[in-house]
């Protein structure tokens, strides 16, 4: 890994909870009727597509700051691979469905008349080309219907609306792909979500001179997601920036095979809830050679999730990578076969934390200033009624192996639950220094051992087998 550029940014002490309600969610296309896109805007608050998503948090200021780009790990989109086969050259350029580009008229119905079009056409390409602005109010690109392997070009910049007359309530995303067989989006554009009008729990934001208190408090309570993929296979997003937005940046939901890479978030570290990546129920994902500053978790990997390999990723400012977290209701939160490795990770809250899942490998992780870099949690609640009742699914076979760097508060904090201890818990050539804090590591019912030396000396680990029935997923 190249050298790390590292900047001196005050700590985060922010405390996250994240429940969502999941439930399906079907979009019919009447692809003969031509009607093959549906604006999310339009759609009936009763309706039976509407998925909810709750997020509560709390959240303690803090300077903002964006990490510097790691050109070290920027893989350019040509010298990689390329998943979509034969491209046609078929190109439907939003510029001849009437886009203007010009930053102020409402684009989405030209957008929407070139994904009609090129939804027709196997492995075509959307065009929206460099040297213009457009911007979009909510819309869904939906493909039930569509022919495959579709290429979204951006190469010039799309922002969200900041009025609040254009956001339906408890809208759960801004710019959506669902039910597609093979969409790829690529480019050097940039999405742009405006999102400090929304950031309206942040009374310390530095002032923007459009965006006043009044504006931020008539935007919906519920923040929508930058750009989301729901239902689809063999999803590719590579070379794009999403910047600012309202909340998490990009997110997975139910989709299989799935590469990120040579992308960027870039979000204020202060920006509350503003997760780089968001995966859930989602199969096979790989994320490499990707730049995620934001406010909250750099990636997120949540209940569902199996088959995920992410390295070569820089994270900062954020909260590091988080795998697990309890659904809600004590709704069981599975998540296996997670591969985290060369991973540079500044300025955050954890490095890699997990709960509620197995068969987890952390692997040549640099930390730097980072509060806590190896944290299991099991008792992760929302402060507000935090109880002894941890997650009802196991801990297990959890690896970390060569985990290097400074830490400002705890090197190693493993709280498992009394009904269910963590168990394969495996600690391989660690080296951690205090640049703050000095405190020993801590283990609360955890069961593993260690692999080689450690700095600081572990000595909290439980040898042999907890002797409590584990329950897996
Ligand atoms: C997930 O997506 C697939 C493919 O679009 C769909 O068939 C399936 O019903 C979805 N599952 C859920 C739980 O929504
Ligand atoms: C774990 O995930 C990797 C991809 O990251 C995959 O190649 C491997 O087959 C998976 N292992 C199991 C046991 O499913
Ligand atoms: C949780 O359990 C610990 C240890 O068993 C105990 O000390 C603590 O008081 C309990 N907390 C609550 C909120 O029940």
């Amino acid at each position: 890994m190249g050298g790390f550029n590292l900047e001196n940014i005050s700590l985060i002490t922010i405390l996250i909870i994240l429940l969502f309600v999941w439930s399906s969610r079907f979009e019919p296309c009447h692809a003969r009727q031509g009607k093959y896109w549906r604006q999310s805007k339009t759609a009936p608050a009763d309706s039976q597509f509407l998925q909810k998503e709750k997020l509560h948090g709390v959240s303690h200021h803090h300077s903002s700051s964006l990490t510097k780009f790691m050109d070290s790990y920027y893989i350019s989109p040509d010298e990689t691979m390329e998943t979509h086969k034969g491209q046609s050259s078929a190109t439907f350029n939003v510029l001849d469905y009437g886009a203007k580009g010009d930053g102020h008229t409402d684009d989405t119905k030209a957008f929407e008349a070139a994904w009609a079009a090129a939804c027709n056409v196997e492995a075509s390409t959307i065009v929206v080309p460099s040297g213009s602005i457009f911007l979009l109010h909510p819309i869904s690109f939906s493909g039930p219907n569509c022919a495959e392997n579709i290429v979204f070009q951006l190469d010039g910049k799309i922002i969200a609306p900041t009025t609040p007359g254009s956001w339906e309530s408890e809208l759960l995303q801004w710019i959506e792909f669902t039910t597609i067989k093979g969409i790829t989006i690529k480019g050097k554009g940039v999405i742009d979500g405006q999102g400090s009008v929304w950031w309206n729990d942040l009374p310390t934001h530095s002032p923007d001179s459009k965006v006043t208190n009044e504006l931020r408090k008539k935007m919906p309570s519920t923040k929508p997601t930058a750009l989301r993929f729901y239902g689809s296979t063999d999803v590719t997003v590579t070379g794009i920036t999403i910047q600012n937005s309202p909340q998490t940046h990009l997110k997975f939901d139910n989709c299989t095979s799935v590469q990120v890479y040579g992308f960027t978030a870039a979000s204020p570290g202060n920006s509350p809830h503003t997760d780089g990546i968001h995966l859930q129920n989602s199969q096979d994902v790989l994320i490499y050679g990707t730049d995620l500053a934001c406010g909250d978790d750099c990636i997120s990997i949540q209940t569902g999730c199996s088959n995920v390999y992410i390295h070569n990723v820089n994270c900062g400012p954020g909260h590091g990578i988080s795998i697990g977290g309890l659904g809600k209701d004590n709704t069981k939160a599975c998540v296996s076969n997670v591969t985290v490795r060369d991973i540079a990770i500044q300025d955050t809250l954890t490095g890699g934390g997990s709960g509620s899942v197995q068969g987890i490998t952390f692997s040549n992780i640099q930390v730097s200033r980072v509060e806590t870099p190896i944290m299991i949690d099991q008792f992760y609640c929302d402060s507000s009624k935090c109880s002894n009742e941890s997650s009802a699914v196991a801990v297990s076979n959890i690896n970390y192996a060569d985990i290097k760097g400074t830490y400002t508060r705890n090197p190693i904090h493993f709280a498992c639950s009394d009904n269910l201890p963590c168990t394969g818990v495996s600690l391989d050539t660690i080296e951690l220094k205090s640049v703050g804090e000095d405190s020993q590591p801590f283990c609360w019912n955890t069961y593993g051992d260690l692999k080689g030396t450690t700095v600081p000396p572990i000595n909290c680990l439980q040898s042999g087998k907890s002797s409590k029935k584990v329950v897996y997923c």
